[in-house]
């Protein structure tokens, strides 16, 4: 990823936040639920993935392997990126469970100036999300889930900010906003949690 992704400097004037994390740690759900509360445009990148190949990502593995996957993502990545800027649309981006943890990324968005929040959720959860899910094609077994998370937990150790995501979703936003973590200013946050809070 570090051949095709370059940041020349800070592009984020407008608001952009990545969500990074392992496989079933909530980046699409959360990120989608965070950009509905902050009234920003939300993309999921393995959605822009599938978008730009016109097939699926389980599809995309078969026919073309791993490491076009990965070039493929950087493109999307960078022309997610791009689009926010140019249309000025502050942007909730969901990266893909391996995104942040190819070589390179984590400067790339540091160079950007995107901060990204690492969804970090117990082992046991990750497992039991992705084990009634389909279409995970790194998701084989339990044993190369787990060495491929103890793997990777360096990388996300390298995000801006971590938010335990093993509970539910509504949770994880609420954290975020009351960290402030996403640019909301103090007084929005009252109106953004009043919205979480479950009607009586
Ligand atoms: C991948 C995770 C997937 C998707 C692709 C590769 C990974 O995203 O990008 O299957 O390398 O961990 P999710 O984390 O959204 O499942």
């Amino acid at each position: 990823m570090n051949q095709t992704l370059t940041a020349r400097g800070p592009i984020a004037r407008i608001p952009i936040v990545c969500l990074a994390g392992f496989m079933g740690s909530g980046k699409s759900t959360v990120g989608a639920r965070l950009a509905r509360h902050l009234g920003w445009r939300f993309v999921d990148l393995d959605e822009r993935i599938e978008a730009s190949a016109g097939i699926t990502i389980p599809q995309f593995f078969e026919r073309h392997g791993e490491p076009a996957f990965r070039q493929l993502e950087a493109d999307e990545l960078r022309a997610a990126l791009g689009r926010a800027v140019e249309q000025k649309e502050p942007t909730v981006l969901a990266l893909g469970g391996g995104t942040y943890a190819q070589p390179g990324a984590p400067e790339f968005l540091r160079n950007a100036g995107v901060p990204v929040i690492w969804l970090d959720a117990r082992i046991e959860v990750l497992l039991s999300r992705c084990m009634t899910m389909t279409g995970r094609p790194l998701f084989r077994d339990e044993a190369s889930f787990r060495a491929l998370h103890a793997q990777r937990i360096v990388s996300y150790q390298l995000a801006d900010f971590r938010v335990d995501s093993s509970g539910d979703a509504a949770v994880v936003v609420a954290e975020i906003l009351r960290r402030g973590i996403a640019g909301v200013p103090a007084t929005d946050l009252e109106a953004h949690l009043e919205l979480e809070k479950p009607k009586s």
